[in-house]
């Protein structure tokens, strides 16, 4: 039973308000969530609901949602007795009525959603990647992907490729994985500073320097790397992009990368060559969300050599995901917690991808909170890959924190990339 449902208007990470849910069960088991919000948004996400009153936090309030959650959603889910977080979810489900969360707001129901699993686990003394672990896998500790240079719409610079992620896919434990992160992030502000080029920081953490060539940032991580005491390699410590290409492409289906225009075939071949260069091994969202024809070339070109992640193209909703996998689009999915907008549709959309052979990889936003819901999901599901930005800053260190945790915890979970 639900006795306590509350609600309320918190900041996240890039000081635009968020929400912050509290449950607590007829037992006296409580649940918490901060509820994560991207910048760069696929088109068939889950939509926030906000308040849209530019008076007050230039439209971005969530009071209105807030009230949602205190008033219709609690109104639905107190006073009954619900057997499985599938359940809350499904009437959350029914109780919003659309494809894409409008009437509730994906916000309001992803905040209860993790708030519930957290309370559910916490009544069953369980720890929650214990509760959220489906039967049919075997927990892991996933390769974090760090974020070491940010562009795009996650910093001020020129760059147009978002993310440029560091993955130490060859450390021997989670432990290892953090220190060589940390140490090479290190390294690179030191390298950039002693080049006069500016050390602040994008959305996620990474530096945001005034590179234009995605070149030029590859470049500096090499030498980051290598300088910081490691192998770059696909093997040992790799690098991951994300260019969230659905942001650097004009009206007429042209890309534009570094000033130049580039036809979708020319950026498959850009991507191409700068796998030949650099030990890159997962490119996410290498063409934009409605370039279909372009992801279906991608994928044949490169997928046989790198993991090809689909974000905005799959939004982490199990039906555009079956749609990719039907049509050959990408190798992997990113996956969302607020992009679905409850818990049980995004283990859905993981579990789909785990029978077809899509590789996964959990994510944060770029407007995060201290919640560390994320890391727990990753450790549950096995998938063996995370991304939850710099190892820096307390929204984003969080999370990786309790990875630590859990490992040190667990000894027994072993560390890396999922078998696929
Ligand atoms: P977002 O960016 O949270 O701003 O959407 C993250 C991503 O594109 O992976
Ligand atoms: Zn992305």
């Amino acid at each position: 039973h639900i006795i306590d449902l509350g609600a309320m208007q918190i900041l996240d990470s890039r000081g635009r308000p968020t929400l912050s849910v509290t449950v607590t069960l007829a037992g006296g088991a409580t649940g918490w969530a901060g509820v994560p919000s991207g910048a760069s948004t696929g088109a068939r996400e889950a939509v926030e609901l906000r308040d849209g009153d530019s008076g007050r936090y230039a439209g971005a309030g969530v009071t209105r949602a807030a009230a949602r959650i205190t008033g219709t959603i609690f109104h639905r889910l107190k006073g009954r007795p619900w057997y499985s977080l599938a359940d809350v979810d499904q009437a959350l489900i029914e109780l919003d009525g659309t494809p894409d969360k409008s009437r509730l707001g994906g916000n309001a129901t992803v905040g209860v959603s993790m708030a519930v699993a957290r309370a559910v686990a916490a009544a069953h003394g369980q720890q929650l990647w214990e509760f959220l672990s489906p039967s049919t896998v075997r927990p892991r500790m996933p390769v974090p992907h760090f974020n070491m240079v940010s562009g795009g719409m996650h910093a001020s610079n020129q760059l147009d490729f978002q993310e440029f992620m560091i993955a130490p896919i060859g450390a021997p434990s989670m432990a290892e994985a953090v220190r060589a992160g940390v140490e090479i992030y290190a390294v690179l502000r030191a390298n950039l500073a002693a080049a006069g080029r500016p050390t602040g920081q994008g959305d996620d953490g990474g530096f945001a320097p005034d590179f234009t060539r995605p070149r030029e940032v590859l470049t500096a991580l090499m030498r980051a790397i290598d300088d910081a005491g490691y192998t770059a390699a696909r093997d040992q410590v790799a690098i991951a992009l994300d260019p969230a290409a659905t942001r650097f492409r004009d009206a007429d289906g042209a890309y534009r990368v570094a000033g130049e225009r580039l036809s979708g075939p020319e950026l498959i071949e850009l991507y191409a060559d700068l796998a030949a260069d650099f030990p890159i091994w997962s490119i996410e969202d290498g063409m934009a969300e409605d370039d279909a024809d372009g992801w279906r070339r991608l994928t044949e070109r490169l997928g046989e050599r790198l993991q090809l992640v689909g974000d905005d193209v799959f939004c982490t909703n199990p039906a555009v995901i079956e749609q990719g996998i039907a049509g050959a689009v990408a190798n992997a999915a990113l996956i969302k917690v607020n992009q679905a907008g409850t818990v049980t549709e995004t283990l859905q959309a993981m579990d789909l991808c785990r029978k077809h052979g899509y590789a996964r990889m959990v994510s944060h936003r770029s407007g995060e909170t201290v919640d560390d819901f994320i890391a727990e999901l990753a450790v549950a599901t096995g998938c063996g890959q995370f991304k939850g930005g710099a190892p820096a800053r307390g929204e984003r260190v969080i999370k990786y924190n309790r990875l630590m945790h859990i490992a040190a915890q667990r000894p027994d979970l072993p560390y890396g990339l999922a078998d696929r």
